[in-house]
C-alpha cells in the first residue's frame, strides 16, 4: 500500500489513541486490515464493539449492516463510522422491511404467526432485526445458526429465516436433520411468496429468497474441478454457499472456523477454500507450508467490502482527529430498541 497513506493512517490512529477503536472484518483488504485493532467474523465483531465502552469512536471496516449492529450494541455516547457509505451488502438488500411485513401478513391470514419464529441472519438491515425483535425472534450469524434455530424451535413450530436461503437450508438440513421437503422458498417478488397455503402450513422452515452474490458463485463444478486438479485436496466452505456445494465439501463453517481449521491443518496439506478472496489470499500467505487455494478458478472479491480502502480509512481517521465525525451510522431509537432485543437474544444463546 501507498507509504504516504500508511504513515498518515498510523499518525491519525496514534493521535486518537484509545478514543478510537478500529474493527476489521476478515474480508477487508490487506491495506485496511493492518490498521484493525481487532479482526473477526460478524459475530466476534458484534461482541467486540459491545466490549469497548471507553472508545468514543468505532471505525467499522466492514459493511453497513455490521456498522448498524455496532451502533445498536454500543453506548449512546459512542459514534460508529463506516469509512465509505457505499459499503452495503447485496444480500442484506434482498430483504426490505415492507416485503417482510407483507410476508408476515400472509402468514397471519393463515393463522400461522403464533407458531412462527422469525430468525434473521446478521447480514440484514437494522429494520429487519427490529422486526424480528418485535416478533419474538433472534438474530444469528454463521457461527451460531444451529444454536439460534434450536432456540427458535423451542419457542415455536416454524421458522421464517431471513434473508439467506443457503445458510438457513444448510443449517436445517445438514446440521439439524431436516429434509429438503421441510423447507420452502419464499419469493418476496411473487404473491404469497409463490407458495400455496398448504405449503406454508406444512413447512417447518420458510426460507427467504436471498443469497450472497460472492458465495453463491461457487458451484458443484468448482468442487469437482479442484478435486480433479489437486488429488487429496480438502474442500472447506462457508455456509452461505449453495446447498450442493456445501454437501460436496469436506468441511463447512464461518470465517472464524475457516481460519481455525487452516491454522490447525498439518504442513503439506492442500485446501480449496470457498469464501471471499481477500481472506483466502491472506491465509495462503500466512501458511506457506500448506497448499491453500481459492475454490474457484475465477477471482471473487466482495465488491462492497472492497469499497473500504486505505484512502477512505485515512480520510475518516483524519477527520476524527480534526474533530469531525464523517459517515456516522445511526439507528433510530425505536428500531434500535427492538433490534437489540433480537441481538441480545443471540448473545445469550448457550455455548
Ligand atoms: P461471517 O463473518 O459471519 O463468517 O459472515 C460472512 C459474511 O458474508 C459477512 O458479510
Ligand atoms: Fe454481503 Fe456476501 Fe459481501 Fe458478506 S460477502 S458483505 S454477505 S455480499
Amino acid at each position: 500500500s501507498d507509504p504516504d497513506l500508511v504513515a498518515r493512517a498510523t499518525a491519525a490512529k496514534a493521535a486518537l489513541g484509545d478514543r478510537v477503536f478500529v474493527l476489521g472484518h476478515h474480508y477487508q483488504r490487506d491495506e485496511v486490515i493492518q490498521f484493525a485493532d481487532v479482526t473477526g467474523d460478524s459475530f466476534k465483531l458484534a461482541r467486540e464493539a459491545a466490549a469497548r465502552p471507553q472508545a468514543e469512536y468505532i471505525v467499522f471496516c466492514g459493511v453497513h449492516f455490521m456498522a448498524e449492529s455496532a451502533d445498536i450494541l454500543t453506548a449512546d455516547t459512542q459514534q460508529v463510522v463506516l469509512p465509505d457509505l457505499a459499503a452495503g451488502c447485496s444480500m442484506a438488500d434482498m430483504a426490505a422491511l415492507p416485503q417482510v411485513e407483507n410476508a408476515w401478513d400472509v402468514l397471519s391470514e393463515l393463522g400461522l404467526t403464533e407458531l412462527t419464529v422469525p430468525v434473521t441472519y446478521m447480514n440484514s438491515s437494522a429494520d429487519i432485526k427490529g422486526f424480528v425483535g418485535r416478533n419474538g425472534g433472534v438474530v444469528c450469524t454463521s457461527s451460531n445458526a444451529k444454536r439460534a434455530l434450536e432456540w427458535a424451535y423451542q419457542q415455536g413450530e416454524k421458522v421464517l429465516f431471513l434473508p439467506d436461503q443457503h445458510l438457513g437450508r444448510n443449517t436445517a438440513v445438514l446440521e439439524m436433520g431436516f429434509s429438503l421437503d421441510d423447507c420452502v422458498l419464499y419469493d418476496p417478488h411473487k404473491p404469497n411468496g409463490g407458495l400455496t397455503a398448504e405449503q406454508l402450513r406444512e413447512a417447518k422452515m420458510i426460507l427467504w429468497r436471498g443469497h450472497c452474490s460472492v458465495h453463491g458463485r461457487f458451484t458443484l463444478d468448482s468442487v469437482n474441478d479442484v478435486r480433479q486438479r489437486v488429488p487429496g485436496v480438502n474442500v472447506l466452505v462457508h455456509p452461505e454457499c449453495r446447498h450442493e456445494v456445501v454437501q460436496a465439501a469436506d468441511l463447512v463453517g464461518s470465517t472464524e472456523y475457516i481460519i481455525r481449521t487452516i491454522e490447525a491443518a498439518p504442513a503439506g496439506s492442500a485446501w480449496a477454500v470457498g469464501t471471499e478472496l481477500n481472506l483466502v489470499r491472506r491465509l495462503a500467505l500466512a501458511h506457506p507450508d500448506k497448499q491453500i487455494m481459492f475454490l474457484d478458478r475465477a477471482v471473487c472479491y466482495c465488491s462492497t467490502m472492497n469499497r473500504i480502502d486505505l484512502p477512505h480509512l485515512v480520510w475518516a481517521l483524519e477527520e476524527l482527529v480534526a474533530g469531525r465525525v464523517v459517515n456516522r451510522i445511526t439507528v433510530d431509537a425505536d428500531t434500535a430498541h427492538h433490534a437489540r432485543v433480537a441481538l441480545d437474544q443471540m448473545l445469550a444463546l448457550p455455548g
